[in-house]
C-alpha cells in the first residue's frame, strides 16, 4: 500500500516471485560492508578479469564515429550475425545461415526467457534440470507452464538420466533444458550424452534448449562440444551462446541464439516487438572479440584453473565431497557434516568471516546441502576467503 492508500496490484504472473537471489544479497552485502566487514564474494558467476585490450580499443574507436549512435539491426547487425555463423564454423565445425539460423541477444539471459514466450502456452510442460540455472523455471513460470523436474545426481555425473523422465511425462513435454558445462555443477556432456537426447528429443517430439556459455571455459586438454555437431540437432534444438564468460564481457550484454531456424525466427519477432536491439560499437567490438586473437583465451583459462585448484584442495581438506570440474566457472561441493542446510551455513559463513558463497537451493532442491563456488574473483582473494572458511569450520 502506498501513502494514498492506494493498493497497486501485481500481475497473478509475477505476484509469487521473489527478488532474484543475487538482488537480496547484495544488499546484505551492503549492510555488512557499512558495518566494515571485509566481504570477499565467491558467490556469483560474474568474471572479475577484462576483455583483452584490442577489443575494448575497437570498442572506444568505434564509438567515435559519430554515424555509429543510432538504432541498429534487432537481432544483431548483418556482421554481428555473421561472425557468430563464422566463431560456429571456426570453434565447432558447425555451418550456420547467418540471416536465418543465428541471432544476436542482449545476452543470452533474455534469450533464454525469450524462448518459453514463444513456445509455451499454458498449461505445457517443460523438462527442467535440478539444480539448474534459475532462469529455466522463472520462464516457464511466467508463461504459465507446468513444470517437471529432472534430477542431476552426482552418481551419474550430474547428467540427467533420461530413462527416469515417466513415458506420460515424455509424451506430454514440450520443451527441454540442458546446460553444459553445467551450472552449478560443473559437470560436462560428450556427444554421446547429446547423440542420446537428440534421439530422445525426435522420438518424442520435444523441443531441445541447450544453454551453453560455458563452452570456452576448459581446462587441461577438455574441448567442450556444441550440441549442434550432432548432425540432426538442428531439426530439433537451439543452442544459446554468450560472449559473457568466453571473453569476459558480461557487462556488455552480447549473446546469441543458434540452430532451429523456426524457432530463431519466432524469438526475433518477439524480440522486435520489444526491444531496439545494441548498440553498434557493442557489436562491432563483439564481432572482433570473435573473429580476432583468441590465444589470450588458454591463458585467461590457466588463472581459472589454478583458482580451481586452490579451492578444491581447501574444500576438500575440510571434507567437502565435490568432483574437479573440467570447465566453467563453479565448483560445486557437498557440505561436511554436521552441516546440512546450505542457506543457514552461507548466511552464517557471511555473517562470522565476510566470505559469500551461494547456497545449492538457489538452483532447485537437488541443490540441498550443496555450496556453489565462483572462481570469477581475484586469487589472491580467493585464497583469503578458501582460508578463512577453513579456519570458521575448524574452530
Ligand atoms: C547457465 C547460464 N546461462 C545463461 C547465463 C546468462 O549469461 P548472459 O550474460 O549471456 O546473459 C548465465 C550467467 O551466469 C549462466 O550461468
Amino acid at each position: 500500500m502506498t501513502e494514498n492508500n492506494i493498493v497497486i496490484e501485481p500481475a497473478h504472473r509475477i505476484a509469487a516471485f521473489k527478488p532474484y537471489f543475487f538482488a537480496s544479497l547484495a544488499k546484505n552485502i551492503s549492510e555488512l560492508k557499512e558495518k566494515g566487514i571485509d566481504v570477499i564474494r565467491i558467490d556469483m558467476g560474474s568474471p572479475d578479469l577484462p576483455p583483452e585490450d584490442f577489443i575494448i580499443d575497437k570498442l572506444a574507436s568505434a564509438a567515435k564515429n559519430k554515424n555509429a549512435h543510432g538504432y541498429t539491426a534487432n537481432g544483431g547487425t548483418p556482421a554481428f550475425r555473421l561472425a557468430i555463423s563464422n566463431y560456429y564454423k571456426r570453434r565447432f565445425n558447425v555451418i550456420l545461415d547467418p540471416a536465418t539460423e543465428t541471432l544476436g541477444l542482449i545476452g543470452s539471459k533474455e534469450g533464454l526467457f525469450h524462448l518459453a514466450q514463444v513456445l509455451i502456452n499454458p498449461g505445457d510442460l517443460v523438462i527442467i534440470p535440478d539444480p539448474g540455472y534459475p532462469v529455466y523455471s522463472a520462464s516457464t513460470k511466467i508463461a504459465g507452464g507446468e513444470i517437471y523436474t529432472l534430477p542431476l545426481r552426482a552418481e551419474n555425473k550430474f547428467l540427467p538420466d533420461l530413462n527416469e523422465i515417466p513415458e506420460n511425462i515424455a509424451k506430454r513435454a514440450k520443451l527441454i533444458w540442458i546446460n553444459y558445462p553445467n551450472n552449478p555443477t560443473g559437470a560436462t556432456a560428450d556427444l554421446s550424452f547429446f547423440e542420446t537426447i537428440v534421439d530422445f528429443a525426435l522420438k518424442h517430439n520435444i523441443f531441445i534448449a541447450h544453454d551453453a556459455p560455458y563452452v570456452d571455459i576448459c581446462f587441461n586438454d577438455y574441448i567442450a562440444p556444441s550440441i549442434l555437431q550432432i548432425p540432426e540437432a538442428k531439426n530439433i534444438s537451439i543452442e544459446f551462446n554468450s560472449l559473457s564468460k568466453t571473453y569476459n564481457m558480461a557487462g556488455w550484454r552480447l549473446g546469441m541464439a543458434v540452430g532451429n531456424k523456426d524457432v530463431i525466427k519466432l524469438i526475433h519477432t518477439y524480440k522486435s516487438q520489444l526491444d531496439s536491439s545494441h548498440f553498434g560499437p557493442i557489436m562491432e567490438a563483439g564481432i572482433v572479440a570473435m573473429e580476432g586473437d583468441q590465444t589470450w583465451l588458454s591463458k585467461r583459462n590457466q588463472v581459472y584453473e589454478k583458482r580451481r585448484d586452490i579451492v578444491v584442495k581447501g574444500l576438500r581438506e575440510v571434507g567437502f565431497e565435490l568432483n574437479i570440474p573440467p570447465a566453467a566457472i563453479y565448483v560445486w561441493a557437498k557440505l561436511p557434516q554436521p552441516f546440512t542446510d546450505s542457506y543457514k551455513f552461507c548466511a552464517d559463513l557471511l555473517n562470522e568471516t565476510g566470505v559469500s558463497t551461494t547456497p545449492g537451493d538457489v538452483y532447485g532442491n537437488f541443490g540441498k546441502g550443496y555450496i556453489r563456488i565462483s572462481l570469477g574473483t581475484e586469487t589472491s582473494k580467493i585464497e583469503e576467503a578458501i582460508n578463512r572458511l577453513r579456519t570458521w569450520i575448524k574452530q
